[in-house]
């Protein structure tokens, strides 16, 4: 949850290490640091706050002097936000800076071990002890030095050390926290993902577990931990540097929500064709779909809202049981998972600690997994039997939007593939169903274009307390994800309920001029949301509703109705969405709310 960079080259290092931090701040945004390589040994600047406070710290990196460094932007886990709590954190002599992703998880008796030995801590941090460990263990190479210290630690890391005796390289390692290399011309790069570094190089390596890479201007070494180079084959990537720019939009998340057609089209064009889904990258038999036991859909936040709704769309096309569930409990539930079962495994990141210990949970049982990732090379990715990738390109913004679509494109893909493979529905449906898959990206188009009334919308209501959202199957699915875009950015309370279910106690909450955002985009449903739309303006809701513009009786669902397109109902929740991400984003900015990083949060969540 935290995002580290470090540099080696003929440049000015502390720059290009705040350059790469500003790519990297949707990972953490409560301090930031740098350590870099001075005259005078290992100079280290950090800071409580937003990156921010650290380039105006060092006039934006230009008072700090040196050609190799690190640096840092945290989410705290281990100590509040502080000064003495940011990272680089140094060992006791200050021969090492360390900066670290991850979660030592045996620090207490490393650092009980370090205290008996009269070291004294400065910082409340789990990421201290490695650097007096490195220190503790030194022998004057520093690869053996760190091969005993990942042998000593346990947990996930992401670790860029610098050491005083080398002053022209550093030393990095991971395990199960991201990190790759950057190869350029005369400097090299280590960084938690690539938009922090595609400025500069686009060759990468990808490094697995407990390998350790020694960077230098001139080169990279990478060794196992029995100390043997290891030859890695570099891995270009074809993300453009615009992709993680936010190219004159006030924030990420409305860049995003305005790609959405694009990346739609990028992950679901190539897998139609002439006609038919395209799956090359899984190998799905008739028999295997047929024989499938029970899937079960396991991620978390977001992802698992896309999971809910590949619920119903794969029960009704394919009829096999499908049980979406968040990864954080399915990990600790002793799930009764067999290899008769088929997991989908649904992730952005693609590091998400509480999803990729599931998929690990599930494949132990024998279950077949399939990840549904947008980050290539990442770990669920690489843990996975098959990945279907997502082409949503980077997204910087907490808040997902096109990430979140293009997840529900490929359960649509996958769930009409298995339907067809399994014989569950015939030719002509299949072509229908299809051809309705293609329509989505020019469909959300069409409801972008129409913003302004969302816009208009939001400035009626910003100043709610608290908001309901309800709907019915799909439309409770859909309700999910729009009640958490609501108020993860703009700190509105709200709650997602099934229409049918909010009688049953949530009802006492409704008071005159609640706001009640009520789907009704089923034709068969139709009928049953509005009465419980009745049953909340009775006792003085306002509701918004949101239903199909050719519905007939589309004005009772609600005292201001958003009409959506028709396309066949399984897939109305990738157009009913788009509304909803433009009111939350809205009204968080009619409240002046910090879209793009809202408090406490931060988009790659690597601690359970
Ligand atoms: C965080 C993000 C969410 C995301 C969830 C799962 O909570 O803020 O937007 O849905 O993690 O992340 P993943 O990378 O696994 O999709």
């Amino acid at each position: 949850m935290c995002g580290i960079i470090g540099y080696v080259g003929s440049k000015q290092a502390a720059p290009i290490l705040l350059e790469g931090l500003s790519k990297l701040e949707y990972r953490g945004y409560d301090s930031a640091g740098i350590a870099v390589f001075s005259d005078d040994g290992i100079t280290v600047k950090k800071s409580r706050g937003r990156l921010s406070v650290l380039s105006e710290m060092t006039d934006s990196g230009t008072n700090v002097s040196g050609t190799v460094g690190i640096g840092h932007t945290r989410w705290a886990t281990h100590g509040e936000p502080s000064d003495v709590n940011s990272h680089p954190h140094l060992s006791s002599s200050g021969r090492f800076a360390v900066v670290h992703n991850g979660i030592i998880e045996n620090y207490i008796p490393l650092k009980k071990k370090l205290m008996d030995k009269g070291i004294e801590f400065v910082s409340e941090t789990d990421t201290e002890v490695v650097a007096h460990l490195f220190e503790y263990y030194y022998n004057g190479d520093v690869i053996d030095t760190m091969i005993k210290v990942i042998e000593r630690v346990e947990g996930s890391y992401a670790l860029g050390i610098l050491s005083l005796d080398q002053p022209n390289e550093f030393i990095a390692v991971r395990k199960a926290s991201p990190m790759i290399v950057g190869l350029g011309e005369g400097e090299n790069f280590i960084a938690s993902d690539v938009t922090a570094i595609l400025n500069h190089t686009r060759n990468i390596y990808y490094l697995e577990d407990d390998e350790i890479v020694v960077l230098r201007a001139d080169g990279v070494k990478v060794y196992n931990v029995d100390r043997e180079e290891v030859k890695k084959e570099p891995f270009q990537v074809s993300w453009d540097v615009s992709a993680a720019e936010k190219g004159g939009y006030e924030h990420f998340m409305m860049k995003e929500i305005e790609e959405q057609p694009k990346a739609l089209a990028e992950t679901i064009n190539p897998r139609i064709q002439d006609g038919k889904i395209v799956l090359d990258d899984i190998s799905l038999t008739a028999d295997y779909v047929k024989g499938i036991n029970k899937i079960y859909i396991i991620a978390c936040g977001s992802a698992y809202h896309v999971g809910v709704v590949g619920k119903y769309v794969i029960e009704k096309l394919c009829r096999i049981p499908v049980e979406a569930i968040v990864a954080s409990e399915f990990r600790y539930s002793d799930p009764l998972i067999t290899d008769k079962d088929l997991a989908i495994i649904i992730s952005q990141s693609g590091e998400t600690a509480d999803t990729l210990a599931a998929l690990k949970e599930a494949k132990s049982k024998g279950a077949r997994t399939i990840g549904i990732v947008n980050v290539v090379g990442s770990a669920i990715a690489n843990a996975s039997d098959d990945v279907l990738y997502t082409w949503a390109g980077p997204e910087i913004a907490v808040a997902t939007t096109k990430a979140y679509s293009t997840q529900l494109s490929v359960i649509y893909l996958l769930s009409v593939y298995m339907a067809k493979l399994a014989g569950r529905i015939d030719d002509a449906e299949y072509t229908k169903l299809v051809e309705e898959i293609k329509r989505l990206p020019e469909l959300v188009s069409g409801i972008l274009e129409k913003k302004e009334q969302v816009q208009y919308l939001a400035s009626k209501f910003f100043n709610c307390h608290s908001i309901f959202f309800i709907g019915r199957n799909l439309d409770y699915a859909v309700s999910l994800e729009g009640s958490l875009k609501l108020k993860e950015i703009s700190y509105i309370h709200s709650e997602a309920y099934a229409a049918g279910e909010l009688k049953h106690g949530t009802i006492s909450l409704i008071e005159n001029g609640t706001l009640v955002v009520a789907l009704a985009t089923g034709d068969a449903l139709f009928d049953k949301t509005v009465s419980n739309i009745k049953e909340v303006k009775a006792r003085g809701a306002v509701v918004l509703g949101l239903a199909k513009a050719d519905e007939p009786h589309r004005q009772d669902s609600g005292d201001y109705v958003i009409e959506l397109p028709r396309v066949n109902e399984l897939f109305m929740p990738s157009l009913a969405v788009i509304p909803l991400q433009l009111f939350g984003y809205y009204v968080a900015s009619l409240k002046g709310c910090d879209i793009d990083k809202p408090r406490n949060l931060a988009k790659s969540v690597t601690v359970e």
